[in-house]
Formats: C-alpha cells, sequence, structure tokens
C-alpha cells in the first residue's frame, strides 16, 4: 500500500519540517491541526483535505488562504471555505392602512432572512418598521381598589364613554376591558380580626365593602362601551391593611392571560394600572411565609380570580419585562402625584412602560391614556429574543431626516406612517454547540417580526466523510478525517505511525532546539522524538519544541496586542487598519487631514493617526494651530536643503531624518499633478546660499505620502560683463566729470554776474558823485555874447 511506503517519509517530514511557515499569514500560524480549528482561525482560512497535500515535501499548511492552498496544488474540490451569506426569504411590502379587519398588517421589513457565518465573520442587512394607520388598540384597565380609590371608582363609572370617543379619534377599531386588585388575601396584608372584618373589612370604619382578594378579571375586552360602564358601576372598594398593594401579581396575570383577557394578536396592547399606593414586589411575599417564586404563568380560576395569590410570590420586574415583552404588552402607570417618582424608577427597569401622574379623583386618566398612547406610538424600539449569546449585533438607527444615529435601535418622535430603519451588523463571535439558531427582532410592543435563522459555518463538509480507525493511519490506529489522522490514545505523528509506549531516550535529542534547553521549551513532553505539548491555561501552546502560544505577546495598555490582532508565536498579526509590534498604531490618515488638505497642516508627520507637529510652535489635532509658523514652503524649504542638497541647519544639527519624511523626486520642470484631483501640490521657490533661485513642489498623494518635485538646475544669476562694467565705469566717470564741471561752470558764471551787477552799481554811483562834488570845477567856460542874434 502507498500508505505503507510514504510511512518513512512522512516521519523524517515531520520531523525536520521546521516552522518556517510561521508569521507569514494569519492562517498558517495558528498550528491549527483540524479543519474546524482553521475556520474558527479566521474567516479568510481554507482548508484542503487532500490526502497527499502538503506532504510533497513542501511542507504547506493545509490551513491557508485560499489562493495560497490552490497555488500550493490543492484542487478546487478539496479545499473548504465556506463563506458567509446572507438570503432574504420574506420581504412582504408594508400595509398602508390597518383598514378594519387586522390580518396580515405588515409594519417590519423584510419579514425573514437566513444568514450563514463563519467564526470572526458579520453580515449586515437593514431592518425598516413602519406603523400603519388605524391600527386597532386593545385597552385593559386595572384597578386598584383599595379602600383610597373610593373615588376614583365614582369617577370611573364615567369613564368608559370618554375614553371610547377620545380613543376614537385615534383608532376605529377599539376593545375595553376591566379587572380589580387589592393584594394577597393572607395576613399581614388583610384584616383577620375581629373575623367579621374578613367578610368585611370595612368594619372597623363603620362602613361595608367587599371582602378582600387579590386579582380579579372582571371583563374581557369587548367593543361594547356600555358593557364596560356596566361593569365598572357593579364594582366596590375592598380595604387591606398594609400600605403597599398587590399590583403586580394583576398585573402579571393581565399579562399571561391572554385567552382569557382577550387580547388580540394584531392588535396594541394597553394594559392602564391606576393606583395610589406603592406595590409589593418579588420577596415580598416572606413576611406572610410565601416563598414559591412568581412561574409567569395563568391562574385565573372558573370565577376569574387569581388562584394561586397566596401560594406564589409577586413577580420579580424581570419575570414582567420578559412576559410583557413576549405578549407585546405596553404597560401604563397611571399613578397619584406622590408615588409618581417611584414608578418612574419601576419604568426605568421595566422596559416599555410609561408613566402618566393622575389626579386625586382620577379626572385626567382619558387624557392619561390618549397622551402614554400618543407616546407609545411615537416611538419605535427593536427588541431582541433569543439572541444565542455567541452572536454579538448591533444597531444604527436611521430616524426621520435620515440621519444615521450609530449604536442606536430606537427612533423617537414619529408620527403614524413614518417609515424608519435600522441596520442590522450580526457578528458570529464563537461556534455555539448547535449547527444553526433562530432569533427575533422585533419593535416593542407589536406583533409583527424580524425572524433571523443564523446557520453557523463552524464545521466542515469533509467532516462527514470521516473513517474511523482508518488504515491511512497505520492501521487503524486513528481516525481519518479531512485529510489528517485524529490519533487514538497513546498515538502520535501525522499518520499515528509512533506510539507513546515506544521510549527511547535517544528521541529527547528530536526535542530540544539547542543543547543545554530544555525538552519541549519545558511545556511539554517528549514522545517518540515528538513534542506533545501541554495544555496551558492562558492559551494554546504549539510548535516543534512547543516554542509557539497565542499569549506571549507585547501587551499595551493591558491588552493583549492592543485587542488590534492576535497573538501568534510572540508576534502579533495585527488586523486591518493597525500596525506596530503591539498593534497600537492605527495606520488611518484621515484623522491627520487638516482643513486645508494637507497632512498635519504640512508642519508635523502623522504617525499611528495622531499628528506629531515637527514646526516649532505649532500644535493641536493636525498642527492646524500655529501662531508664530512660516508657511509651507518656508518649512520644506529646509528639508530640499538637507534632503537634496545636504546642507543647511538641519544637515548641521543631524535633525534631517527626523523631520523631513518626504520623498524627493528631481525633475526638469515642474508639472501640474491634477490627475488624481489631488490640489494639495504647492509650487515654491527660494534663494538658495549661493543667490541661486530653487523652484519645488510639494505635493501629498492620498495616502499620505509627500514627495518633493525638486528642480534639477537652480536659476543662478549670470556672471557681469567687465567690458560693460569698464564702459559703465568709465561712463559713469565722464558723467559725473561732465556734472562737475557744469556745476563749476554755473556757480562761476553765477559769480561772474554778481561781480558784473556789483561793479554796474558802482560805477552808476561813482558818475553821481562826480556831478556833486563842490571842489569839482569844469574845465570849460561858457561865454554869452548877449547882442549877439544869430544871422
Ligand atoms: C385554581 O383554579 C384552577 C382552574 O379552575 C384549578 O385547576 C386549580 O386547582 C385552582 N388552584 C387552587 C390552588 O385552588
Ligand atoms: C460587539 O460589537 C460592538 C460593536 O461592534 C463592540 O463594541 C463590542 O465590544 C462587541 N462585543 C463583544 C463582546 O465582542
Ligand atoms: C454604524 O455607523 C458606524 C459609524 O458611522 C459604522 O462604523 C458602523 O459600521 C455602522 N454599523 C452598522 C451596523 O451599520
Ligand atoms: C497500530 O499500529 C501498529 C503499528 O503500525 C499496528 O501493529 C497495530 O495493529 C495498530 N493498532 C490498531 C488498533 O490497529
Ligand atoms: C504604542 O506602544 C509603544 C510601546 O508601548 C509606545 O511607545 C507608543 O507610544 C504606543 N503608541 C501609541 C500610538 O499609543
Ligand atoms: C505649479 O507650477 C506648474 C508649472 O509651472 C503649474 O503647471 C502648476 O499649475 C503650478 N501649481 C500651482 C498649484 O500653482
Amino acid at each position: 500500500m502507498g500508505t505503507f511506503l510514504h510511512r518513512p517519509v512522512i516521519l523524517f517530514l515531520f520531523l525536520l519540517s521546521p516552522s518556517n511557515v510561521l508569521g507569514s499569514n494569519i492562517c498558517t500560524s495558528q498550528g491549527v491541526t483540524t479543519c474546524r480549528q482553521c475556520l474558527a482561525v479566521d474567516p479568510r482560512c481554507a482548508w484542503c483535505y487532500q490526502e497527499e497535500y502538503g506532504i510533497g515535501g513542501s511542507g504547506a499548511s493545509r490551513c491557508d488562504l485560499k489562493e495560497n492552498l490552490l497555488g500550493g496544488g490543492c484542487s478546487p474540490a478539496a479545499v473548504e471555505f465556506p463563506s458567509s451569506t446572507l438570503i432574504i426569504y420574506k420581504n412582504a411590502p408594508f400595509s398602508s392602512k390597518a383598514s378594519g379587519t387586522a390580518d396580515d398588517v405588515t409594519q417590519i421589513r423584510p419579514q425573514k432572512i437566513g444568514i450563514t457565518l463563519r467564526p470572526g465573520d458579520s453580515q449586515r442587512f437593514t431592518v425598516s418598521v413602519k406603523q400603519v394607520e388605524d391600527y386597532p388598540v386593545d385597552l385593559y384597565y386595572l384597578m386598584d381598589l383599595s379602600f383610597s380609590m373610593k373615588d376614583d371608582l365614582a369617577r370611573l363609572r364615567i369613564l368608559g364613554n370618554e375614553l371610547a370617543i377620545t380613543m376614537g379619534r385615534t383608532t376605529s377599531n377599539l376593545r375595553m376591558g376591566f379587572g380589580a386588585f387589592v393584594d394577597k388575601t393572607a395576613s399581614p396584608y388583610m384584616y383577620t380580626y375581629p373575623p367579621a372584618a374578613v367578610k368585611n373589612p370595612c368594619d372597623g370604619i363603620h362602613e361595608t365593602c367587599q371582602a378582600q382578594f387579590g386579582f380579579k378579571h372582571v371583563l374581557t375586552l369587548t367593543e361594547k362601551v356600555a358593557r364596560f360602564t356596566e361593569e365598572v358601576v357593579k364594582q366596590k372598594v375592598s380595604r387591606n391593611r398594609d400600605a403597599p398593594e398587590g399590583g403586580f401579581d394583576a398585573v402579571m396575570q393581565a399579562v399571561v392571560c391572554k385567552d382569557r383577557i382577550g387580547w388580540r394578536p394584531d392588535a396594541s396592547h394597553l394594559l392602564v394600572y391606576t393606583t395610589d399606593a406603592t406595590t409589593h414586589i418579588a420577596l415580598d411575599g416572606r413576611v406572610a411565609g410565601i416563598v414559591q417564586p412568581n412561574d409567569g404563568e395563568c391562574h385565573l380560576d372558573n370565577e376569574n380570580v387569581y388562584n394561586k395569590s397566596t401560594v406564589l410570590d409577586y413577580p420579580s420586574l424581570g419575570l414582567m419585562t420578559e412576559k410583557m415583552s413576549e405578549n407585546n404588552i405596553n404597560l401604563i402607570f397611571a399613578v397619584t402625584k406622590h408615588v409618581v417618582p417611584l414608578y418612574k424608577d419601576y419604568s426605568q427597569l421595566i422596559a416599555g412602560t410609561t408613566v402618566g401622574e393622575l389626579s386625586d379623583d382620577s379626572g385626567n386618566v382619558v387624557n392619561l391614556i390618549v397622551d402614554a398612547y400618543a407616546k407609545i406610538r411615537s416611538k419605535v424600539e427593536l427588541e431582541l429574543l433569543g439572541v444565542p449569546e455567541e452572536l454579538n449585533l448591533s444597531f444604527n438607527a436611521s430616524c426621520l431626516n435620515g440621519e444615521v444615529i450609530p449604536g442606536l435601535k430606537s427612533c423617537t418622535g414619529l408620527k403614524i406612517g413614518d417609515t424608519v430603519s435600522f441596520t442590522v451588523d450580526v457578528q458570529l463571535r464563537s461556534c455555539p454547540k448547535e449547527k444553526s439558531r433562530t432569533f427575533t427582532i422585533k419593535p416593542r410592543g407589536f406583533k409583527d417580526s424580524l425572524e433571523v435563522t443564523v446557520d453557523f459555518a463552524c464545521g466542515c463538509d469533509c467532516e462527514a466523510n470521516a473513517v474511523a480507525d482508518s488504515s491511512v493511519c497505520s492501521n487503524g490506529n486513528g481516525t481519518y478525517e479531512c485529510g489528517v489522522c485524529q490519533c487514538h490514545q497513546g498515538r502520535l505523528g501525522p499518520r499515528c505511525e509512533c506510539s507513546v509506549e515506544d521510549y527511547s531516550p535517544s528521541d529527547d535529542v528530536n526535542c530540544i532546539p539547542k543543547p543545554g534547553n530544555p525538552i519541549c521549551s519545558g511545556r511539554g513532553n517528549c514522545l517518540c522524538g515528538q513534542c506533545s505539548c501541554h495544555a496551558n491555561e492562558f492559551g494554546q501552546v504549539w510548535g516543534k519544541y512547543c516554542e509557539c502560544d497565542n499569549f506571549n505577546c507585547l501587551h499595551f495598555k493591558g491588552a493583549l496586542c492592543s485587542d488590534h490582532g492576535k497573538c501568534s508565536c510572540g508576534l502579533c498579526q495585527c488586523d486591518a487598519g493597525w500596525k506596530g509590534k503591539n498593534c497600537n498604531c492605527s495606520t488611518r490618515i484621515d484623522t491627520c487631514m487638516s482643513s486645508i488638505g494637507l497632512l498635519c497642516s504640512g508642519r508635523g508627520n502623522c504617525q499611528c493617526g495622531v499628528c506629531q507637529c515637527t514646526q516649532p510652535g505649532a500644535y493641536g489635532d493636525t498642527c492646524d494651530k500655529c501662531p508664530t509658523c512660516p508657511d509651507s514652503c518656508t518649512i520644506k524649504k529646509e528639508c530640499v536643503e538637507c534632503q537634496h542638497f545636504e546642507r543647511g541647519q538641519y544637515t548641521e544639527d543631524n535633525s534631517c531624518n527626523i523631520i523631513c519624511k518626504n520623498e524627493i523626486e528631481v525633475v526638469d520642470e515642474l508639472v501640474f499633478h491634477d490627475n488624481d484631483r489631488n490640489k494639495n501640490a504647492v509650487n515654491c521657490s527660494y534663494k538658495d546660499e549661493d543667490d541661486c533661485v530653487e523652484h519645488f513642489q510639494y505635493y501629498e498623494d492620498e495616502n499620505g505620502k509627500s514627495i518633493l518635485y525638486v528642480v534639477k538646475e537652480p536659476e543662478c544669476p549670470q556672471g557681469p560683463d567687465i567690458l560693460v562694467v569698464l564702459l559703465a565705469v568709465a561712463g559713469a566717470i565722464l558723467l559725473l566729470g561732465l556734472i562737475g564741471l557744469l556745476i563749476w561752470k554755473l556757480l562761476v558764471s553765477i559769480h561772474d554776474r554778481r561781480d558784473f551787477a556789483r561793479f554796474e552799481e558802482e560805477r552808476a554811483k561813482a558818475k553821481w558823485d562826480t556831478a556833486n562834488n563842490p571842489l569839482y570845477k569844469g574845465a570849460t567856460s561858457t561865454f554869452t555874447n548877449v547882442a549877439y542874434r544869430g544871422n
């Protein structure tokens, strides 16, 4: 047989096969030995059950990513890879109106879905809820008939009509019923002395009233309002001794006796509880020696009286919540002012209840009921019934304005006819024992529900073909299942070829990684030259030398692999979106993106999703605040200097690698990077120490990688021309000379003119002096011939 021939080879391979595949991926690194375990590691893992797979010397793991298995030679037919799916089985449209008859009213969509889930995987679906108009209403009035409610009873006699008319505005299909309660008929709750007081507890106050009772169902739900009034008129109050009443006994019976009360399946169920006193709750029964817990069953006798009143204790709040939810009952506490705070507290603890303040004579009870009903109808809250604990459900509500509210499974402020929807995420955390389970999602107080059946894809189909005592496993020393042998007790090896009894000390050498190390790392026994690792309370231990486990990894803030990865053989295998040795580093960069579209405003580096501002003076989540900062060009200039030219300040103080995390690309000229709609390219230029102008472009791609495109040749000014300089100098000298001459000339002329003017003036002065000199005598004398008369 082939098996026989293979055996030594197999043994050899098994012993020598190093754990070289460890760490290669999440599927191969967990040391799983069965198909079922493999599926549980991660939703991406597949199992190959082909008999000869991985034996030809490759040492390949049967548990691997599907593509690796196929690549490794596993035939597609031998790959177990169940995937998660979701099928909608029933999705009837909403009803618009409950118009009269109420059969087949649909208020939730879809109504039935089936999900197949791999462990660790999740599926998502949407549930929509719409409240139909004119929905039938069943209203059961549960009244405290202890003595203090005497005036309220009088008031209730005219209530029936009023209630019918007012509620008639909301629904055309109203039924009303009536029941009454006092307290358990046992001491110390009731009067037992004198003996006449049992029959007429009001004897002591000289009045007549009816004997005390626990709970009495009086009128089954009916549309005949006259009947309601008729029955109420017949009622008489009773009297009990202690202050609290036994109302919760009555609530429980009214909720669970659905046939006797007459609750219709297709109607809103309002249970109105009126009282002016506090109430007894679970464990109060002990005072009267009643220790048997309430069983949440109906115990009405032929007279419609609760006949286990003195046998069973009062119900607990939890039991009431459960039964109310099961029977879609909306409980309305209509209570007087001084007990409102108490019932408000109860209301917090019993889901689906509302509290209204009752006036002393119950005069406002109609308004109270109408308001409470409106409140009930204005809210849609999903409740979950029978969800297996292995499933994790999360919700997002999308209420009226389409806004998504994460983590919420209720909407308020709705009007009749509004549609709201909820996104539900179902995740399978671990594998339950059953193959499938069904749970229900329904709006609280509605009959309508969504039935979700979950098939757990935890097992492998090949398990069905397992062969017990298979010849493949060393002549019947194990069960052959999904391509591997599950050995019987005392047998070891991939084909169960080794027996524990065949102990030989020389085998121990195979269980020691290095001489001097403990056998099987001190965490296992050496059997047949193989380590059989001990079970460990912290987790799994595996590996050739039991050197691997899934609990000795780096912790961060107390969480293994920061809760963002799986521990495998000392190393954290981070989930998507995380990196780092302890997976505490987020790979997100959107958190670093500033409003101007630059990572950390260009003033720092995005590390683990958080900005580390490198620019002095910068702060803020995205380094966006920086009153003293230069712009991004000035910052990146230093990086160009150090990264490209290896000079400048950062080079001098060795901070280049810390501050500048850019990729440098040398280009001939700058281009416009609009191919990926990225408008984050900034053109910059600066003058370097040689007075050359360097152009560069600062650019960030969508992964946050920043690139500096640096133009190869800086623009430097041309050297000056000697001739031009000489000529310029000569010209300048010439010009200066000319100007000097001109100025000299100007000055000289001005001076000359002034001198001339003075000379002229003096000359004029000299003439005058001559004419007026008294000593002066002219050189000529004139004689006049008096007789001369011309010719
Ligand atoms: C209560 O009433 C039911 C129905 O009539 C009857 O079967 C049961 O025996 C009664 N229990 C007690 C304790 O009287
Ligand atoms: C269930 O899912 C919610 C949201 O995805 C998560 O916050 C919570 O921790 C999960 N619970 C468990 C027990 O895994
Ligand atoms: C709910 O919304 C949050 C944030 O928008 C999202 O991360 C999450 O996946 C949503 N969950 C579901 C069940 O839709
Ligand atoms: C187990 O294997 C041994 C050795 O191969 C063989 O002799 C023995 O018969 C097998 N045991 C059973 C129960 O088949
Ligand atoms: C991650 O863990 C390392 C080591 O404990 C720590 O130095 C670092 O600050 C952590 N990073 C984050 C983002 O928490
Ligand atoms: C940068 O310069 C290049 C080349 O001159 C030009 O095409 C581009 O539009 C400029 N970019 C910006 C953002 O000004």
